[in-house]
C-alpha cells in the first residue's frame, strides 16, 4: 500500500493506502466516474485512454492504462472532461474535429482529443507521427489529420495555461520512490526481489494482462540523475531513466540515423514513457535499441550498491531472457560514442507505426575509400538475444564494399543465426529479410534511395 499526492483536472487528489499497480485508467473511471478516459485494449496499443499530464519538464500524452498512480506523484493529469474552458468553450482541437467531422462513432475521440491537444500546446505539426498511438476504426483518418492541420494554426487556448502543474509529492507506503540513483542502490541492494517500474510500458502488461502481484515494487521515475544525457570522453552516457522521446530528441544531429530509427519504436505516448533502462534490461530478443546500441559498441553501466562495473552490452545478454545482472544489480547508464556516422538501422514490422519488430538490423560499416575496415552488425529477432552477426562482418572486412561481396557474404547469415519461426515471421522469412537488410544497405551507402519515405514518383 502506498500513499500519492498529485493534481487532476486542477484540483488536488491526495491518496492514501492505495494499491501501488492501480492503473490511472481504473482510477479515473472506477473511482471518479471520469469516464471520458475511454477503456480499449488496456495495453497501449489503442491511445483511447491518452490523458495529458505534465510537471516541470512540459507536458506529455501518455496512456492512462499503463500509469501505475505512484508513477504520477508530483504531478499534473488533465483529461478530456477539463479540456474545454470553463465557461464550455471547445479548445480548438475539439471544435475542429467537429467542423471536420473527425468522429464518428466516437470511443477513439477523446484520445485522438487529448493527443492532438498536448501535440497542439507542444507546437507539435508531425500529425501523423503524434497520432501513430490512436487507433480509429469509422474515419479513415483524413478528417481527423485536416481538424489537426485546422487546429494547428489556432493558438493554445488561455486556460490551458493556468492551474498548477505540479503537487507536493507524497512518498509514504511500501513502494519506495528513491529520489537518486544512490537511494536506489542502498534500496534495492536491501531489497533484491523488487521488482523496478520505470515508465511501465512493459511491467504495467504484467499486471493488466498478466495479473501479476509485483510486490515490493520500486519506482523509479523521481531518481532525476537517472534521466541525464551528458557527452564525456568516453562518449554519450545515457541515463536509464531517459525516456525514448527524450533520446529522440537530444541524438537528432550526432546520431541522426538512430533518431530517425527510435520513430519506429511504439508510438508518441509509448515513447514518452518507455525508458532506454527498461529496454535493455527487459531483456527481449525484439527490443528496438540493444541491436543498435550493440552495433555502436554500447557500454553498460551497472550498480549494485556501491558497487559499479562496466562491459560491452552485447555481452548482457546471455540467453534467452537472461541477463547478466545480479541480485540487487540496476542499470545505471549506456555509454554510446559521440556521434555514428556510419550507422545505419532498420526495423521489418507488420506495421509503420506502433508494432513490434519482426526483423530488426543495425549496421555500423565503416569503409577506407571503398574497403570495409571495420564492421559491427547487429540483429534483433533472429535469436533468443540480440546479437552480432560476427561470421558476416568477418566476410565484409578487407572487402570492397560492393554488391558482389555483399551477395558472397549471404550465405554467412546462415552460420551466424537459427531463428525460431512465430506468429510475427517464419524462420526463413527472418534469414531471408535479414539478408536483404544488407543487401539495402550497400545500395543505400551508394547512394540509392531505398527508403519508401525518401522515393519520389519517376525516381
Ligand atoms: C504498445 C506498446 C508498443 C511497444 N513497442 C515497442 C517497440 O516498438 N520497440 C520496443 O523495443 N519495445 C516496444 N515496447 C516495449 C516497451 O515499451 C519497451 O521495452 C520499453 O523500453 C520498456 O521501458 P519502460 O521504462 O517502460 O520499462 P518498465 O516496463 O518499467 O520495465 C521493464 C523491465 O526493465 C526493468 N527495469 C527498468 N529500469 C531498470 C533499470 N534501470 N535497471 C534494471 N532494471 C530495470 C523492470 O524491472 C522490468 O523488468 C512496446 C510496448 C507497448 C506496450
Ligand atoms: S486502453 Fe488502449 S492504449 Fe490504453
Ligand atoms: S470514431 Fe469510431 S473508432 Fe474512431
Amino acid at each position: 500500500m502506498t500513499d500519492v499526492a498529485f493534481v487532476l483536472n486542477g484540483t488536488d487528489v491526495t491518496l492514501t493506502e492505495i494499491s501501488p499497480t492501480r492503473t490511472l485508467l481504473d482510477f479515473l473511471r472506477e473511482d471518479r466516474g471520469l469516464t471520458g478516459t475511454k477503456e480499449g485494449c488496456n495495453e497501449g496499443d489503442c491511445g483511447a485512454c491518452t490523458v495529458m499530464v505534465s510537471d516541470e519538464r512540459g507536458a506529455r500524452a501518455l496512456n492512462a492504462c499503463l500509469l501505475f498512480l505512484p508513477q504520477l506523484n508530483g504531478k499534473a493529469v488533465r483529461t478530456v472532461e477539463a479540456l474545454s474552458a470553463p465557461d464550455g468553450t471547445l479548445h480548438p482541437v475539439q471544435q475542429a474535429m467537429i467542423d471536420h467531422h473527425g468522429s464518428q462513432c466516437g470511443f477513439c475521440t477523446p484520445g485522438i482529443v487529448m493527443t492532438l491537444a498536448t501535440a497542439h500546446l507542444n507546437g507539435m505539426r508531425d500529425h501523423d507521427d503524434q497520432l501513430a498511438g490512436n487507433l480509429c476504426r469509422c474515419t479513415g483518418y483524413a478528417p481527423i489529420l485536416r481538424a489537426a492541420e485546422a487546429a494547428a494554426v489556432q493558438p493554445v487556448p488561455d486556460w490551458l495555461h493556468h492551474g498548477r502543474l505540479t503537487a507536493p509529492e507524497v512518498a509514504r507506503g511500501d513502494a519506495a520512490q528513491p529520489t537518486s540513483a544512490d537511494d536506489l542502490a542502498d534500496w534495492y541492494q536491501a531489497n533484491p526481489e523488487a521488482t523496478l517500474v520505470a515508465g511501465a510500458t512493459d511491467v504495467g502488461l504484467w499486471v493488466t494482462k498478466g495479473l501479476q502481484d509485483l510486490s515490493p515494487l520500486c519506482f523509479l521515475g523521481r531518481c532525476a540523475d537517472l534521466q541525464q544525457i551528458t557527452l564525456g570522453d568516453d562518449g554519450l552516457r545515457i541515463g536509464a531513466g531517459v525516456t525514448i522521446a527524450a533520446l529522440r530528441k537530444e541524438v537528432s544531429v550526432s546520431h541522426s540515423d538512430f533518431s530517425k530509427f527510435l520513430r519506429r519504436f511504439a508510438s508518441e505516448q509509448i515513447r514518452a514513457a518507455a525508458t532506454i533502462g527498461g529496454n535493455i534490461a527487459n531483456g527481449s530478443p525484439i527490443g528496438d535499441t540493444p541491436p543498435a546500441l550493440i552495433a555502436m559498441g554500447a557500454r553498460l553501466h551497472l550498480r549494485q550498491g556501491p558497487a559499479r562495473r562496466d562491459m560491452a552490452l552485447e555481452d548482457f545478454f546471455l540467453d534467452y531472457r537472461k541477463q547478466d545482472r545480479r541480485p540487487g544489480e540496476f542499470i545505471e547508464a549506456v555509454t554510446i560514442p559521440a556521434t555514428t556516422p556510419d550507422l545505419a538501422c532498420y526495423k521489418l514490422s507488420k506495421r509503420f507505426d506502433q508494432d513490434i519488430s519482426a526483423v530488426c538490423g543495425c549496421f555500423n560499416i565503416t569503409l577506407e575509400g571503398s574497403i570495409v575496415k571495420s564492421a559491427s552488425i547487429a540483429f534483433g529477432g533472429l535469436a533468443g538475444v540480440p546479437k552480432r552477426a560476427r561470421t558476416v562482418e568477418g566476410a565484409l572486412v578487407g572487402r570492397p564494399f560492393t554488391p558482389e561481396t555483399v551477395h558472397d557474404a549471404l550465405p554467412a547469415f546462415a552460420v551466424d543465426f537459427s531463428p525460431l519461426s512465430d506468429m510475427r515471421a517464419s524462420a526463413r522469412y527472418r534469414l531471408e529479410a535479414a539478408g536483404a537488410m544488407l543487401v539495402r544497405h550497400v545500395h543505400e551507402r551508394s547512394g540509392t534511395p531505398v527508403s519508401v519515405l525518401d522515393l519520389e514518383a519517376g525516381a
